[in-house]
């Protein structure tokens, strides 16, 4: 097939920073996605409905003239956050979704939550409000390894949220591993998955076999072969319960390929592409269009996007960076061929 054409398709996870970087990185998203939930982990976080709608200002001053793109903005859950918070951004159309990191997991974590069971009251509210609970699925434990770190949250501490709060919708975010998928696969409606393109594509090989490669470094930490081809047979399935987010991720290029290089991969602009690369490699294109378009809109019970867009069986060369010098990001693929592209 040499031409795609689906519906537009929404961005369930996305940084897009602030400042400088926000000016670099938004187009791409705006590019690509009618839709994208902006994770809220800026330094400091956001917090609060009134910081959110500050940040969605900046955004909305960074969208390229022409370009229809939403932002659906999150709160950052703190030990600090109260039902009440929970309460005003339930009434607050541009606030969707809380996103919990466990402190210290990734990149700006510190603020995050360290005792679960502390948060439970705010959880409540999330559930009564039906507001949907964003979770970066890992244990923080220093002896616990990272390749096995998003196994064990699972095990160890989502289930028992799930249990208590059957009722409260949960997006596991970013899934790594084959226990994260059958853990969706085996709950109710409520749950469901994000899936990225670097976890598609890439093993832990492409990481670290031939020299440590930076820019292949993102939290969760990609996992051996077994996983990434439990990830690909969720994202054909055609389960709802799987949809696409991004996570693109981007950080200076100077602090990624640095002797304590920062977590995360900048994929915005050619997430769609390396999606559709990867459902063509496995025979289901005809698959793209739910994962991509269809199944987050449904889970957010927002519209399905009306417009359409057209991806194009043919080969182009990433740039080796975007950004000004001191703005400088290294893109997925940097310097190498995508076979699909996008308008
Ligand atoms: O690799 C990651 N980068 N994982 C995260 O959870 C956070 C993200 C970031 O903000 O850079
Ligand atoms: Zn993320």
């Amino acid at each position: 097939m040499e031409k795609l054409i689906i519906t537009c398709p929404d961005d369930w996870h996305c940084h897009v920073r602030n400042g400088e970087m926000l000016k670099t990185v938004l187009p791409h998203t705006a590019r690509q996605f009618a839709r994208a939930i902006i994770m809220p982990n800026l330094k400091p976080p956001v917090t609060t409905v009134a910081e959110a709608l500050n940040y969605r200002a900046e955004i909305l001053q960074a969208i390229p003239k022409g370009l229809n793109f939403t932002p659906l903005m999150t709160l950052y859950l703190t030990s600090s956050t109260t039902p009440l918070d929970v309460q005003q951004a339930s009434e607050n159309p541009h606030v969707v979704a809380f996103k919990l990191y466990p402190a210290g997991a990734t990149t700006n974590s510190d603020a995050g939550v360290s005792q679960l069971q502390a948060i439970y009251p705010v959880l409540a509210a999330m559930q009564d409000f039906d507001m949907p609970l964003l979770v970066h699925g890992e244990v923080t434990d220093a002896e616990c390894d990272i390749f096995d770190r998003e196994q064990v949250f699972v095990e160890t501490q989502l289930g028992a949220i799930v249990r208590e709060f059957p009722a409260l919708r949960i997006v596991l975010e970013h899934v790594t591993t084959e226990a994260a998928v059958q853990f969706v696969l085996e709950n109710s409606a409520n749950i469901a998955a994000t899936i990225t393109p670097q976890h598609l594509l890439y093993n832990r090989n492409a990481m670290l076999v031939g020299g440590i490669k930076p820019h292949f470094y993102c939290l969760p930490i990609l996992k051996r072969e077994q996983h990434r081809l439990a990830l690909v047979e969720a994202a054909i399935s055609g389960n709802p319960k799987f949809f696409l987010g991004t996570d693109s991720a981007p950080h200076l290029t100077t602090l990624k390929e640095n002797a304590c290089g920062c977590a995360g991969c900048f994929s915005a602009h050619a997430a769609l592409e390396l999606y559709a690369e990867i459902f063509e490699a496995n025979n289901a294109l005809d698959k793209l269009e739910g994962f991509a378009s269809f199944f987050g809109a449904d889970f957010y019970r927002l519209p399905r996007n009306t417009e359409i867009v057209t991806l194009t069986k043919s080969t182009w060369t990433v740039p080796d960076s975007y950004g000004e010098a001191e703005c400088r990001i290294t893109p997925l693929r940097a310097g190498e061929a995508v076979h699909w592209k996008l308008g």
